[in-house]
């Protein structure tokens, strides 16, 4: 359906995006992943044709939507990162606004305005003005607004950021439903692994400008088939501690953060004894410890040795 080739973008000598290719199958539900700066709004912006590419090509059925946008953008819904509301106006007045734009009036605009409030659950209220909402209830009228023209594929930028669970789960099963029932053909770009894991049939790895890995959770956790995570935490951290564990056979790689450590270990090693051996020569109190399956976020870790919510 649709399909980039080597996409790039410079401002001026930055490179925001250095190569990307991909593409996106009617029906399917794709995940962007990648930590702040890889690339992935400027990426969108390009597929959407919204920012022009320094090079490469964006094709929608075989045709290039840079010369010719205006195949692409009647079916296409994007949900911006940045919230693009009329604060002073009410979420109706909002929806009316951007459905007129796309050239809906009379009764279909207010049919389809009402299924839309309902679908984002803000029915009751469509009345009040979007700057009485809360983050998360305007990040779904933002959602709501790209749905107005009924797209076929749905681009979102990070649409959960900054929200209370509850409206991120909303949004999360809202997509879902989008997608599964609907048909609508998703692509949806965020830095959290879980929801990318829970929403998305395929995934795209992005960082510093590149795709750095694809393919289905499944083959992208084989990259990890050989290794597994042995979580340590720990009452506080010490960095001989992490040096003794950084040294030991077995262990690929350390991670630290707030409750301890994550080590990528070969599988199949049993590290368990020496960790404790390192900790008490270390002087650390291990509070809990356990040894568990590769997540897209391991995956992360062991192809850019960060974190990414670094
Ligand atoms: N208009 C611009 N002018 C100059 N540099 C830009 C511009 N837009 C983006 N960049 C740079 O390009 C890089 C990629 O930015 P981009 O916004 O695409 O990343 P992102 O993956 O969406 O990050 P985030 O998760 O923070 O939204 C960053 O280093 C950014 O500073
Ligand atoms: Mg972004």
């Amino acid at each position: 359906m649709i399909e980039v080739k080597n996409l790039g973008k410079n401002f001026k000598k930055k490179i925001a995006v250095d190569d990307v290719s991909m593409y996106l199958d009617e029906g399917e539900s794709v995940g962007l992943l990648g930590p702040n700066g890889a690339g992935k709004s400027t990426t969108i912006s390009m597929i959407s044709t919204l920012l022009p590419p320094t090079k490469g090509t964006v094709k929608y059925n075989g045709k290039n939507v840079l010369k010719e946008p205006e195949e692409l953008r009647p079916i296409l819904g994007v949900v911006p990162q940045e919230i693009a509301l009329y604060e002073e106006l009410s979420a109706y007045e909002n929806m009316s606004f951007f459905g007129k734009v796309y050239g809906i009036s009379g009764k279909k605009l207010e049919d389809k305005i009402q299924e839309t409030l309902d679908l984002v659950g803000l029915k009751e209220r469509q009345k009040d003005a979007v700057e009485t909402y809360s983050g998360g209830m305007k990040r779904r009228i933002n959602i709501a607004v790209a749905l107005m023209h009924d797209p076929e594929i749905l681009i979102m930028d990070e649409p959960t950021v900054g929200i209370d669970p509850q409206s991120r789960n909303y949004i999360l099963e809202m997509v879902r439903k989008l997608n599964r029932e609907r048909g609508l053909t998703v692509l949806y770009t965020s830095h959290y692994m879980e929801e990318v894991e829970k929403l998305c049939d395929r995934v795209y790895i992005m960082d510093h400008g590149q795709i750095i890995a694809s393919g289905t959770k499944e083959e992208l956790k084989s990259i990890l088939s050989n290794e597994e995570t042995i979580q340590i935490q720990v009452e506080e951290t010490k960095s001989e501690f992490r040096d003794l564990l950084s040294s030991q056979e077995g262990v690929n790689q350390v991670l630290e953060d707030e409750a301890g450590y994550n080590l990528i270990v070969s599988k199949g090693e049993q590290l368990l004894g020496e960790i404790f051996d390192h900790a008490k020569q270390a002087n650390i109190k291990i509070i809990g410890i356990h040894v568990k399956t590769p997540t897209l976020e391991d995956v992360f870790l062991h192809l850019t040795g960060r974190k990414l919510r670094d």
